[in-house]
């Protein structure tokens, strides 16, 4: 099971975190990965300006957006399945 963490601190919140949330949703269920990927919440990941703050499992804290979410999806997530 892979946990993708996405930041809900202030910044990242302000940044669109509930979008890269159900964005996210969309795209695993999508890919019918619901029993391989699962999305925690988080208070500030430490990467404020590079919000919003995504991390997979224990790695390091990664910035993504509307714009790069599908390409963070595929290089990140459905490399590692
Ligand atoms: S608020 Fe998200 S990293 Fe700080």
């Amino acid at each position: 099971m892979i946990t993708i963490t996405v930041c809900i601190g202030s910044s990242c919140h302000l940044k669109g975190s509930y979008d890269i949330v159900t964005e996210l949703q969309k795209i695993i269920k999508n890919n019918n990965l619901e029993d391989k990927v699962t999305i925690k919440a988080s208070f500030c990941l430490g990467n404020c300006t590079k919000a919003v703050s995504v991390k997979i499992d224990d790695g390091d804290v990664l910035s993504v957006n509307k714009n790069n979410i599908n390409e963070f999806f595929n290089e990140y997530i459905l490399k590692k399945l």
